[in-house]
């Protein structure tokens, strides 16, 4: 039997005692694959916390400062599951300088700061690995980095946030409004009290920064993405969708033009028989285009205890293997390309457009002069029985560019009293 590994964790939260319980309840398995045994022996928590009866479960040690990890020669590598930025940062540059290995959930900081993290990580030729920040359960980063390394992937698309995945689902299936919905996954846990980082995309567009990173080699900012939620999303947009033959999700996409690629996240409408319209409730999926496989997906929780631990574990372990080979210091991912974004006169796709407009003769022609001025024109459209005071007019644009649909937008702004109640992209076949 090989030498013990030793793991210090930082943050004894939800993830944090999943890798507990996967590290005990698959040990066996554990050891036979790495050839010895793998332990938490100190974590750190905060001095109010009382993770006491955790620590006795588990024989470990509990902290109050990163450096009686830091400073344990016995700990390689180290687990950060505290989440937010600082001290999250800080704390793993000082790992990684101390000479230990890291592992980490955090999506927020590796989409902000992956870079700087990813490079002092090989300076100090140490490992640094994350695949449980992007779809929680789902070995998507590892299976682009390796699997599909020969491949040529020309499309990302995932459904990466469960929470918005639920509120839709339920908003489809049982014509419930965002309201209702976003009450229901809040009671159930699924959505934070303050749920703004998953309504309004930034938890998903953190993700597809580090999609676009593993898939296409390039370094995208934050506001290199163009993010829009589902905050507000009407139900009747949704099932007027539906009756099109369309499935509302949001969706995180990267995809390839050339030598660009364009990043966005945003409430779409996938054709009913698109795999990514299957996936119902807070489940995961990302969806690949490739020249080589051409389509695949991968399926499963984005997010849970025991999933996330498990890709965190699955992390230790390739670290472990790479001690003992004496290969630690090789990036995630070395796929580096220059960052080149699509310009939005390129970047095409159909689009629905979802309008209030007063109840009146005429009022739909005008819409048609702007179609007509700007060169756009539409496959279907559906016009709602109104009130008597305002009708709402749905439409599904022909492919265009998304300089031209800023035009129409501007248009509509500048020359009519329409609203603009939705605006969301139409996915091809
Ligand atoms: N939950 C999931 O399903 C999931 C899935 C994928 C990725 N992740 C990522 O995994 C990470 C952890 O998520 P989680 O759900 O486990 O969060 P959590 O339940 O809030 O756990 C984080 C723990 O770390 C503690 N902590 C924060 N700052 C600390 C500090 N300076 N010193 C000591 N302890 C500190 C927190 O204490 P306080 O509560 O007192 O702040 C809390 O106990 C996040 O980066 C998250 O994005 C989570």
């Amino acid at each position: 039997m090989e030498k013990t590994v030793k793991v210090g964790l930082l943050g004894l939260g939800v993830v944090g005692t999943g890798v507990l319980e996967i590290l005990a309840d698959h040990q066996e398995k554990i050891e036979k694959s790495i050839g010895g045994p793998l332990v938490v022996t100190k974590a750190l928590v905060r001095p109010e916390e009382d993770k006491q009866a955790l620590a006795d479960k588990y024989h470990l040690e509990l902290v109050t400062e990163l450096e009686a990890i830091l400073n344990d020669p016995e700990i390689s590598i180290i687990v950060e599951v505290m989440g937010r930025i600082e001290p999250a940062k800080t704390f793993i540059k000082q790992a990684l300088i101390a000479g230990k290995n890291v592992v980490t959930a955090n999506k927020d900081l590796l989409a902000q700061h992956g870079s700087e993290l990813v490079d002092l990580a090989r300076e100090q030729q140490r490992n640094l690995y994350y695949e449980a920040s992007v779809a929680g359960g789902i070995p998507i980063l590892r299976t682009i980095a390796n699997s599909l390394a020969a491949d040529d992937i020309t499309e990302v698309l995932g459904i990466v946030n469960g929470t918005t995945n639920y509120m839709l689902t339920k908003m489809v299936q049982e014509h419930r409004s965002y309201e209702e919905t976003l009450k229901e996954a809040q009671a159930l846990g699924f959505a934070e009290s303050d749920p703004t980082n998953d309504v309004d995309g930034i938890d998903a567009a953190y993700k597809m920064v580090i999609l676009s990173k593993f898939a296409f080699g390039m370094t995208i900012t934050m506001d290199q993405v163009k993010i829009k939620g589902i905050r507000g999303l009407a139900a009747e947009d949704v099932s007027i969708a539906d009756q099109l033959g369309y499935t509302v999700k949001l969706i995180g996409s990267t995809i390839k033009q050339d030598d660009t690629i364009s990043v966005e996240v945003g409430p779409i409408l996938v054709p009913h028989k698109h795999p990514l319209a299957s996936i119902h409730n807070e489940m995961n999926a990302v969806f690949v285009k490739s020249s080589g496989i051409g389509e695949s997906m991968y399926y499963g929780p984005g997010a849970g205890a025991r999933p996330t631990a498990t890709s965190i574990v699955a992390d230790l372990m390739t670290i472990v293997n790479k001690m003992k080979k004496n290969t630690v210091g090789h990036r995630f991912t070395g796929y580096t390309q220059p960052t080149k974004i699509t310009p939005p006169s390129e970047n095409i796709s159909k689009y629905f457009l979802s309008l209030e407009m007063p109840d009146e003769a005429g009022q739909f022609l005008k819409l048609a002069e702007i179609m007509t001025e700007t060169q756009v024109g539409f496959e279907q459209v559906v016009q709602e029985k109104g009130d008597g005071e305002n009708a709402r007019v749905v439409l599904i644009t022909h492919e265009t560019s998304e300089t031209k649909m800023l035009t129409i937008q501007q248009e509509i702004k500048d020359k009519t009293s329409y609203k603009i109640l939705s605006l969301m992209k139409v996915m091809g076949e």
